[in-house]
């Protein structure tokens, strides 16, 4: 079978290849994003290999079939840049649903850490000879209260990590586990009650801009928000003002909802033109991580692994294939075909 492997990084190649000794499927590397723009390079292949900040809109998706392109194996968790309801029917997705919850909630916690206790900012004043703990004070995290929205694979990892800071948890999710044992509240609660707020939903139309200009008034004065899931599910000048007023105390972001075009590049020697990333930057109270929570060695040999998995299945024609995902199965939940045993299409 032969795959293109779109957005690749020598890391990603590495581990892909490495993998693929198990497989020896045919694999071209290209560095250049999916697009409309790129798609038609996929002619000859059979399944395209795709990542976060590819954009597999409608034009992507028919640009890939005409070209006879069976399959698009995203090599991560998130899908909300496929455009799935376009898809459904004429070419297969799959994923990798679940490579290393943990990466992305240490890294939550890292970063929460980082921003609370100013790590970031004493690790350069050391290095200058400046020993003075002015500006460093933070606050204890044990006590506080940490509302998670989104009680999935990483969200629960994150509260098992809270737990062990001795935060009280509380939490809001659309479909709540009742075998959690959580308190689940609901979001205008959370958002009252936080004082740390932690982001683990997937981003569709109902959590696009959760956090705007008018949920974050219902916040709690100087909380604190981390967010490792997507960026549009905050609104970012709404960000910029509640930083700005102290309703927000400060920000953790692994990710911004224009990152696609400056994310995972060295934009060191040019001038970035995204003036909202540049203020947010600005602010003492924030610190921004490039998209790099899922960046460990065993994220990464995981999403090799069950991607190959993925392409295996693919190549031997069977549907279900486990990690698919449809517009058919978000839509109709638990009585998706794929669930029943029967092909999503
Ligand atoms: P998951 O599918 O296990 O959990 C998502 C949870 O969100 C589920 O419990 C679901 O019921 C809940 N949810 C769905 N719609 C909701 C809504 N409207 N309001 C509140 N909750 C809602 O997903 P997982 O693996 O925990 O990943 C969460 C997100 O993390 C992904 O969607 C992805 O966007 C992001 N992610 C970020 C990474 C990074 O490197 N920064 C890496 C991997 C994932």
């Amino acid at each position: 079978m032969k795959v293109l492997v779109f957005d690749t990084k020598p890391y990603d190649r590495e581990y892909l290849e490495r993998e693929n000794k198990n497989y020896n499927f045919k694999l071209k590397f290209l560095e250049s994003k999916l697009s409309p723009d790129t798609a038609k390079l996929a002619n000859g292949y059979d399944v395209v290999c795709a990542f976060v900040n590819d954009d597999i809109n409608a034009e992507t998706i028919d640009i890939l079939v005409q070209n006879g392109v069976k399959a698009i194996a995203m090599r991560c968790a998130g899908y909300n840049n496929v455009d799935m309801k376009h898809a459904y029917g004429k070419i297969h997705v799959v994923r990798v649903p679940k490579y290393s919850p943990y990466a992305v909630a240490e890294h939550a916690m890292a970063l929460l850490l980082t921003l609370n206790r100013k790590i970031h900012r004493a690790y350069i004043r050391t290095r200058d000879s400046n020993f003075a703990l002015n500006g460093l004070l933070g606050f204890d995290l044990h006590g506080k209260t940490a509302g998670i929205v989104g009680t999935g694979q990483i969200g629960r990892c994150f509260i098992d990590i809270c737990k062990g800071f001795g935060m009280k948890i509380i939490a809001y999710d659309a479909y709540p586990n009742p075998d959690l044992g959580l308190e689940y509240v609901d979001l205008n609660t959370l958002l009252a009650q936080s004082d740390v707020i932690s982001l683990h939903c997937p981003l569709t139309q109902d959590t696009h801009y959760m956090l705007n200009a008018e949920s974050m008034k219902r916040l709690k004065k100087g909380v604190v928000i981390v967010n490792t899931s997507r960026g549009a599910l905050i609104e970012t000048s709404a960000l910029i003002e509640a930083l700005k007023s102290g309703q927000i105390g400060g920000a953790a972001l692994d990710v911004y909802e224009e990152e696609a075009d400056v994310f995972f590049e060295d934009w060191s020697n040019q001038v970035i033109q995204d003036d909202q990333l540049m203020r947010l930057l600005s602010f003492n109270n924030v610190i921004l991580t490039s998209h790099q929570a899922f960046f460990t060695r065993d994220a990464l040999a995981k999403i090799a692994e069950v991607t190959f998995l993925n392409l295996k299945e693919i190549a031997e024609n069977i549907n279900p294939i486990e990690n698919e995902i449809c517009y058919r199965c978000e839509k109709f939940g638990k009585d998706c075909n794929r669930k029943q045993g029967k092909p999503c299409f």
